[in-house]
């Protein structure tokens, strides 16, 4: 068995994964609606190796993982909130478990940002992986109204003042990807920072996507709107973003 992995009760392990209520959980087993390798366990009180246990929860294949750690690629048009003011919630792309058992993003996307957005229900994680100290690297891939007039990137790496606070914001790499386009890579994450920075240069920012967060690309065969689980958290740190 490796390390910190755990033994529960099927009960238990139903609970922990966003099945329901416990009273709930006790229902779906008691009416046979669970299933373990392919056999109906109605059994809660019966013990069992939570991670990668393969289930079958009301017709619902389930294998279960002890922290949500997931990888979503966000569609524009979704809000990050759980409880968004205007737009569906991201957590409607998820399914019904993972929004139980308290699924948040890490820090946010606008609504008409898309890409790379990862999700979890463990709050020591979003505040490591968001914390200032660790300077990882978020990069974005961003659109412009007006074409560029050549020494944005410069710019942009050098800092520029945002409206509201004293401090600069720097980009910690920034490439021009086409007449209308950049690549900016980011270290830390203050409200609308991208779009606000290129205002701060007199652009608009027509489309804005994340590629990358710390060492981990969003993967090309992930279509908007799609997740998956991501097992290692150590991933997100594994190398450093390159520029
Ligand atoms: N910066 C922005 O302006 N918007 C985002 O969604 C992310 C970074």
């Amino acid at each position: 068995m490796s390390p910190g992995a755990r033994t529960q009760r099927l009960d238990q392990i139903l609970f922990a994964q966003g099945f329901g209520s416990r009273r709930e959980c006790a229902g779906l087993l008691r009416a046979g609606l669970v299933r373990l390798d392919g056999q109906v366990c109605s059994d809660g009180a019966s013990t069992h190796l939570s991670q990668g246990l393969a289930l079958e929860v009301d017709g619902l294949p389930w294998v279960c993982h002890d922290l949500a750690l997931l990888l979503l690629h966000k569609p524009a048009g979704y809000e990050c909130s759980q409880k968004p003011s205007a737009w569906p919630s991201v957590m409607l792309l998820l399914p019904p478990p993972l929004r139980q058992r308290g699924v948040q993003s890490v820090g946010r996307l606008d609504v008409d940002t898309t890409g790379l957005l990862l999700l979890t229900d463990d709050g020591g994680l979003i505040h490591r992986l968001t914390s200032p100290k660790r300077q990882l690297a978020k990069v974005y891939e961003l659109s412009l109204a007006d074409a560029l007039g050549g020494d944005e990137a410069a710019r942009l790496c050098a800092g520029v003042l945002l409206d509201d606070d004293p401090r600069p914001a720097v980009a910690a790499d920034c490439q021009a990807t086409g007449s209308h386009s950049l690549r900016m890579s980011l270290t830390e994450g203050r409200y609308h920072q991208v779009k606000r920075m290129l205002g701060a240069l007199g652009h608009r920012v027509t489309a804005l996507h994340r590629s990358q967060f710390g060492a981990l690309h969003l993967p090309a065969d992930l279509l908007p709107g799609q997740w998956r689980w991501l097992v290692d958290a150590e991933a997100v740190w594994a190398a450093p973003a390159p520029g």
